[in-house]
């Protein structure tokens, strides 16, 4: 079975879907650290300016770089050159980075090579999160989630979940930093970040962690019943 989720910068898939997959017994997969172990590999080459713009004769050498993926503990974990990665793949730098190199065509389809390999390898199933999971990637997903909040209730949890203090200074300009990344991927033409038209749409401005999950997983357990159901007649 796969559960796909998608929506914008900040609002709240990755924690979502990771406890999601953890009460499905599914292996949960974040797309974004494909994109960003790309990125580290190009700002760690220097091929990249300050503003994270990647030269069109460095994009073939970048998609060629070794990028695997490892399930550790439910999750997947992004390699590089065999190296697992962690927190360096988080820096502002690898962010901003991430949302330029992912317009290039030549790196989506190398981390979209990736996820599918994996989709076939977990058999249990999978709850994979990002922005054209259920458009482009598994537009067969058994089930699609598109989740939206308002930008400063999405800016506010980013600078919690970073351990900042909540000022309305810092919220209003994380919130416009969230507004320009939706900008950006939104509006670029390789797989822009959109809703599928048969997805189940969750606003979560006033959800708590607890029923955002709980939405999901009991629409996954309803279409997995439908699944076995069928599968019985
Ligand atoms: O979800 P994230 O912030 O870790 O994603 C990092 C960048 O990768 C983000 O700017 C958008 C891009 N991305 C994408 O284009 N498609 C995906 N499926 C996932 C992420």
């Amino acid at each position: 079975m796969i559960v796909a989720i998608d929506g914008p910068a900040g609002s709240g898939k990755s924690t979502t879907a990771r406890e999601v997959a953890r009460r499905l017994g599914f292996v949960h997969i974040d797309s974004g650290a494909l994109y960003r172990a790309f990125a580290l590999a190009a700002c760690q080459q220097g091929w990249v300016s300050p503003a994270g713009i990647l030269p069109p004769e460095r994009v073939a050498p970048l998609a060629a770089r070794e990028v695997g993926a490892e399930v550790v503990h439910g999750s997947v974990v992004p390699r590089l050159e065999g190296r697992r990665l962690g927190d360096e793949l988080r820096t502002p730098e690898v962010t901003a980075c991430a949302s330029k190199i992912s317009a290039h065509p030549e790196i989506r389809n190398q981390v979209n090579a990736i996820l599918r390999r994996l989709a076939a390898e977990c058999e249990a199933g999978i709850v994979c999160e990002g922005r054209d999971m259920g458009t482009v990637v598994f537009p067969e997903a058994d089930l699609k989630v598109f989740m939206v909040a308002v930008p400063d209730e999405r800016a506010r949890r980013r600078l919690l979940q970073q351990g900042q203090e909540v000022t309305a200074e810092k919220v209003r300009a994380e919130s416009a930093r969230l507004v320009a990344r939706d900008t950006a991927d939104s509006q670029r033409e390789a797989s822009p970040l959109r809703q599928a038209e048969d997805a189940l749409v969750i606003d979560t401005t006033d959800l708590s962690f607890e029923e955002q999950v709980e939405r999901i997983v009991a629409a996954a357990r309803r279409r997995l019943d439908t699944v076995e159901s069928d599968g019985l007649h």
